[in-house]
C-alpha cells in the first residue's frame, strides 16, 4: 500500500456539529485545520436532529440557565459532573444566538423572537411547572445547523477530507497524539496525518443495537480507537433508549411531538404516562417513558395484533400545526408506514438512540486518563467532543435538546484549548513508524476474502445479541451471558472474511473495521453494565431496583485490554453556584 503524508495543526475526526463547531473556532483563529468525515461532511448524523437544542433564553415561558441546571443534574439521576452542566448551562444562551448570526434558520413566534418548545424533564424554579427550552428549526434542526456550520467552515478554509476512514490514532512512545491513520474509501489508499493536536468527534455507537435511531455510520468508531490506543471509555453501561421509536423500526418520532401536545395511549386507550409520572406526563424524562412503554407492553396492555407497541396520538392537533412544527415526522410517517398523523396516531416503540459513555473528558475537552497507577491527567494532544466524548453532562440519563448543546458547547470549548495548547507546542513531534506499522497491519488483515465467516453476519448477530442482552431493562444472568457472547464475537473476527469489494469502494473494508468497532463498544458497554449493582438513568436493573447513592456514585472506566473496570468519583462540586445534593427523582 502506498501512503501520503499531510501536515495540520489540528486534525478533526468526524465532521457533525461536535466536529465542525471546533474547526470553525480553529480555522477562524488562522489555523491549518483538517476535517477528516466517513461521509460528505452534511450527512453526519447531526442531521438527523429533529426536537431542538435547549438554552434557557425565556421566550416562551420564563426560564433561567440556573434552572436548566438543576433539570440536567436530576436527568442525570445525579450521575452528571456538575462544573460540566454548569459550564454548559451557562454557555447555552449565546452558543443559540452564534448559530442565528451563522444563519440557521430557526422557528419564529409572531413576535419574531425565536420559538421554544416543551421537551421532557423540562422545569421552571427548580422543579416546578413546565418550562419551554427547547430551540427548534421546525423538526430538522440538526440538519438546519449542520449545513450552517458546513458552511462557514467553507468561508473559513477548513480542510475536508471527505469520504476517509480513520482507522486508528497514532501516539509517541510518552502518549502525545501525533495524528491518525485514514483510509481513502473510493481508491483504498492510506493517509497519515500528523497533526499537533487531535480531537476526536466520531458520534455515538447506536449501531450496537438492532432497533436504533441512528444512522448506519454510528458504530462507535472514536471510542473504540481510544479503546485499541490503551485509553479508556466511561459510563458505557448508560445508554438512552429514546420513548418514541416507530415501532419494529426504531426511526425517531421527535419529543417535540409530545411537546407540542401529543400523548401516549395503550391498548385500552388509556394515557398511561399519568400513572408512571402524574405531574409531567407525557414529558417526563426519557429513562422514565421508555420504562412505561416498555411495562405496558410487558403487562399486556401493549397495542396492535403482537400488542408489542404503545401509541403515539397526535390527530387532535390542528393540521396547521403539525405543517409548521412538525413536517419531518409527519413526511416520515406517511413514508415509511403509510400513516399521516393527523389522521391516525403512531405505532411507538423506545428505540436506541444515544451514547451516554464515551471518552473521559474534562469540561475544555481534554482527554483524561489516569497514567499508570497516577492520578487522572490530559492526554497530551488529544481532545474528544460531542457523543463520543463524556464529559460527563449527562450521567445516566441525558435530557432531550441537550445533545445538540453539548456538541456546540464542548466542541467550541475544545478548540479554544487546543489554540491554547498549539501556542505551547509550536512544533510537530517526529512520527511514530512503529506505531502506524501497527495500525497498518490491523487494516492489512481485511484484505481476506474466500471461505470463512461473514463479518456482516457477525455484525448482525452482535446487535441481535444487544437488543437481547442490554436493554431496557437488565438482570445480571441475561447481561452476564450476552457479555460472554460478545466476547466469543471477538474471536469469530479472528476467521471472518469479507466479500468481493473489489467494485464497491472498499466498502466490505470499512464494514469490518466497523465491526470490529462495534465488538469493542458493545464490550465495554456490556461488562460496565453487568458491574453496576444498582438502577440509575438508563440503566435500570430487574434485580437491583434501587439507585444506590452510597455504593454507585461513581463514573466507571472501562479498558479493553484486560476488560478492566476502575471508578472515579462524580464530581459534584459545580463552579460558581451551589451544589445540587442527590434526592428521590420523580416527575
Ligand atoms: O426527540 C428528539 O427530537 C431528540 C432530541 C434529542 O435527542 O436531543
Amino acid at each position: 500500500m502506498t501512503m501520503e503524508r499531510r501536515e495540520f495543526d489540528a486534525l478533526i475526526i468526524g465532521a457533525g456539529g461536535a466536529g465542525m463547531r471546533a474547526a470553525l473556532e480553529l480555522a477562524e483563529a488562522d489555523l491549518k485545520v483538517a476535517v477528516i468525515s466517513k461521509v460528505f461532511p452534511t450527512r453526519s448524523h447531526t442531521v438527523a436532529a429533529q426536537g431542538g437544542v435547549n438554552a434557557a433564553l425565556a421566550n416562551v415561558l420564563p426560564d433561567s440557565w440556573h434552572w436548566h441546571m438543576f433539570d440536567t443534574v436530576k436527568g442525570s439521576d445525579y450521575l452528571g459532573d456538575q462544573d460540566a452542566i454548569e459550564y454548559m448551562c451557562r454557555a447555552a444562551p449565546k452558543i443559540v444566538y452564534e448559530l442565528e448570526h451563522m444563519g440557521v434558520p430557526f422557528s419564529r413566534l409572531d413576535n419574531g423572537k425565536m420559538y421554544q418548545r416543551k421537551f421532557g424533564g423540562q422545569s421552571q424554579n427548580f422543579g416546578g411547572e413546565q418550562a419551554a427550552r427547547t430551540t427548534p428549526a421546525a423538526d430538522r434542526t440538526g440538519h438546519a445547523i449542520l449545513h450552517a456550520l458546513y458552511q462557514q467552515n467553507i468561508k473559513a478554509k477548513t480542510h475536508f477530507f471527505d469520504e476517509y476512514f480513520v482507522t486508528d490514532i497514532i501516539r509517541a512512545d510518552d502518549g502525545t497524539v501525533l495524528g491518525a491513520l485514514a483510509l481513502c474509501i473510493a481508491t483504498g489508499e492510506v493517509m497519515m496525518v500528523s497533526a499537533r493536536t487531535t480531537l476526536i468527534a466520531t458520534g455515538g455507537a447506536g449501531q450496537i443495537y438492532k432497533t436504533t435511531s441512528n444512522a448506519l455510520i454510528n458504530t462507535g468508531d472514536g471510542t473504540a480507537m481510544a479503546l485499541r490506543a490503551g485509553l479508556p471509555v466511561s459510563d458505557m453501561e448508560f445508554f438512552q433508549f429514546h420513548p418514541t421509536g416507530i415501532a419494529g423500526r426504531g426511526m425517531l418520532i421527535t419529543e417535540g411531538a409530545r411537546g407540542e401536545g401529543g400523548y401516549l395511549l395503550n391498548k385500552d386507550g388509556e394515557r398511561f404516562m399519568e400513572r408512571y409520572a402524574p405531574n409531567a406526563k407525557d414529558l417526563a424524562s426519557r429513562d422514565v417513558v421508555s420504562r412505561s412503554i416498555a411495562s405496558e407492553v410487558r403487562d399486556g396492555r401493549g397495542c396492535g395484533p403482537e400488542q408489542d407497541h404503545c401509541l403515539l396520538k397526535l390527530n387532535h392537533l390542528d393540521e396547521a400545526t403539525i405543517a409548521k412544527r412538525l413536517p419531518g415526522i409527519r413526511q416520515t410517517c406517511i413514508t415509511f408506514l403509510s400513516i399521516d398523523p393527523v389522521e391516525e396516531p403512531i405505532p411507538v416503540y423506545p428505540t436506541a438512540h444515544y451514547t451516554m459513555g464515551g471518552i473521559p473528558t474534562n469540561r475544555y475537552g481534554q482527554v483524561v486518563a489516569p497514567f499508570g497507577t497516577g492520578p487522572e491527567e490530559p492526554v497530551p494532544g488529544l481532545y474528544a467532543a460531542g457523543e463520543s466524548a463524556c464529559v460527563s453532562v449527562h450521567g445516566a440519563n441525558r435530557l432531550g435538546g441537550n445533545s445538540l448543546l453539548d456538541i456546540l458547547v464542548f466542541g467550541r470549548a475544545s478548540a479554544k484549548h487546543m489554540i491554547k495548547y498549539l501556542k505551547e507546542n509550536r512544533y510537530h513531534l517526529p512520527s511514530n513508524e512503529a506505531a502506524i506499522e501497527q495500525a497498518m497491519a490491523r487494516l492489512q488483515r481485511w484484505d481476506r476474502k474466500g471461505d470463512g465467516e461473514s463479518v456482516t453476519d457477525i455484525r448482525v448477530e452482535v446487535q441481535k445479541t444487544m437488543e437481547a442482552h442490554c436493554g431496557v431493562f437488565r438482570t445480571q444472568d441475561v447481561m452476564d451471558e450476552g457479555v460472554a457472547k460478545i466476547r466469543a464475537f471477538r474471536a469469530r473476527m479472528d476467521d471472518a472474511v469479507i466479500s468481493d469489494h473489489s467494485k464497491v469502494f472498499n466498502t466490505a473494508r470499512i464494514e469490518a473495521l466497523e465491526t470490529e468497532n462495534l465488538i469493542d463498544n458493545a464490550l465495554a458497554t456490556a461488562k460496565c453494565a453487568a458491574a453496576r449493582k444498582e438502577s440509575r438513568g438508563a440503566h435500570s436493573r430487574l434485580d437491583f431496583t434501587e439507585r444506590d447513592d452510597k455504593q454507585w456514585m461513581k463514573h466507571s472506566l472501562f479498558y479493553l485490554q484486560d476488560e478492566r473496570i476502575e471508578y472515579k468519583p462524580v464530581q459534584m462540586k459545580p463552579l460558581e453556584v451551589d451544589s445540587f445534593p442527590p434526592k428521590v427523582r420523580t416527575y
